[in-house]
């Protein structure tokens, strides 16, 4: 075989095998990219954990079992899209979880009702090793270092406390660091984005003057106010009037799709200039106000707030338990690095994507934190909204019954009906007034 053959034929092989090692290789870069790209989302949300904005599974708790806690096992509960199992998965550290009163309670018996619900917060997040609750930005940081997911408990909506301040005060006792102003129903102080109930409706004032003691007391107290679920007009007299940055804990862009519990683009230039945080709801009907819709369209709210009032004010508020479909690849809480991939493939930094996280939050809760600290010479606010504005059947008026009004029976029974009833107002009053003492 001349010589020049062999030459050809030697190159020849070792160009094939170069080019077999090239394939080799190619095919190496594109599984370690892969790899890669799933193997940075596991590693930063590892150092940067999500604290997520809202989560109803307390609500499916009273539908589902009537919150008879030991009827299941938290760690796996396959009816709902929340267990510790997925959350762990999908690396939520910390949970804001809704204590949520239907609007129909509002003037019954909704403060019962709220109270059962923090009840079972509070009992599931001491009750599982993995839960641990938390009222402190403090608290927040080392349920981290233990490991744990953290519980904050947030009431959604302001029918919650009965238009009464001491309610709140007592609210904040029993651990809850934030509340929605109002849900889905005006209250006799706020309003609300949605008309479905007509009640409390007035013209042009969307946040009265006991409103905004509620909002002052928040301030004075460090509670969170949320402004998810109420009217852009009420939301806007809360942004003038917080002294503390608030939160939209599940709402989305309403210029991305524009449904009234999204929030426009004024309202979120406003939020930055308070340094508010608005959480993006994955609910799919606020994503692409359709029934479906896909990871690519919730990573256009967040291209979208993050272009108009950038990263640092923006977090997640899933919406999980409250909401029926969500985008496909987001359809339970282990499902978090999926968005937290889309989002770096949007190129967004992985410094953002912390922000997103949890800093975002942290910066906020120590704020209103610091905000507290700063109104701490103030005494407890003693505004009390005028009767006139909350007049309903369910609401006692503490004063002695006038016996010349009442209906004329025989005065024999009248007497024997009415003197209990005196004493339980009198026993009231006297309760009243003690608590107010110990505060
Ligand atoms: C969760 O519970 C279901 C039945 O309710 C069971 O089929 C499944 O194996 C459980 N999963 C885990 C991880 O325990
Ligand atoms: C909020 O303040 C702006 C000006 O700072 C004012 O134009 C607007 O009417 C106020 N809105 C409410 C609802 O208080
Ligand atoms: C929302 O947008 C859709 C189409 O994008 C339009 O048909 C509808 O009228 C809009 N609704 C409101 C309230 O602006
Ligand atoms: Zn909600």
């Amino acid at each position: 075989m001349p010589s020049w053959k062999t030459a050809a034929a030697t190159s020849s092989i070792i160009w094939m095998r170069s080019f077999g090692h090239l394939v080799i290789l190619f095919s190496l870069c594109c599984f370690t990219s892969a790899y890669s790209e799933r193997d940075r989302v596991q590693d930063l949300m590892t150092r940067y954990p999500l604290i997520d904005g809202h989560n109803d599974l307390a609500l499916q708790l009273r539908i589902l079992h009537n919150n008879r806690l030991s009827q299941i096992d938290l760690r796996n509960v396959t009816k709902v899209a929340t267990d510790i199992t997925r959350l762990r998965a999908g690396h939520v550290q910390a949970q804001m979880f809704s204590v949520y009163v239907m609007c129909g309670a509002q003037d019954k018996d909704v403060v019962r009702l709220t109270l059962e619900q923090i009840d079972v917060v509070r009992r599931m997040c001491t009750e599982y090793q993995d839960f641990e609750l938390v009222t402190s930005a403090q608290e927040l940081i080392d349920s981290k270092r233990h490991n744990k997911i953290a519980c904050l408990i947030s009431i959604e909506g302001g029918h919650s406390i009965d238009s009464s301040l001491p309610a709140l005060r007592m609210f904040y006792q029993l651990g809850v660091r934030s509340m929605a102003l109002t849900h889905t129903c005006n209250t006799p102080w706020a309003e609300s984005s949605s008309d479905i109930y007509d009640v409390y409706q007035r013209q042009g004032n969307s946040l009265t003057h006991f409103g905004k003691a509620v909002v002052e007391e928040m301030n004075r107290l460090g509670m969170i106010v949320d402004l998810s679920h109420t009217s852009w007009e009420t939301a806007q007299a809360v942004l003038n009037h917080s002294r503390a940055p608030v939160i939209f804990s599940h709402s989305s862009s309403y210029t991305i799709c524009n449904h009234s519990r999204n929030v426009p683009d004024w309202l979120l230039h406003k939020l930055k200039e308070n340094r508010g945080l608005i959480m993006v709801n994955l609910y799919s009907k606020f994503i692409s106000c359709k029934g479906e819709a896909t990871i690519s369209q919730v990573a256009d709210h967040f291209d979208h707030i993050k272009k108009l009032i950038g990263a640092e004010s923006i977090g997640i508020g899933g919406d999980f338990e409250g909401a029926v479909s969500f985008p496909k690849g987001l359809e339970d809480v282990s499902k978090y690095p999926a968005l937290i991939q889309g989002l770096l493939q949007r190129k967004w930094s992985e410094s953002e994507l912390a922000d997103v996280l949890r800093r975002n939050f942290m910066r906020v809760f120590e704020e209103v934190e610091k905000v507290r600290d700063q109104l701490r010479s103030l005494q407890p606010s003693e505004v009390q909204i005028p009767l006139e504005e909350v007049q309903n059947p369910c609401r006692l008026v503490l004063k002695a019954p006038n016996l010349k009004l009442l209906p004329s029976v025989k005065i024999s029974s009248s007497a024997a009906q009415h003197r209990p009833k005196g004493l339980v107002i009198l026993t009231m009053a006297l309760l009243f007034s003690n608590l107010l003492m110990t505060e």
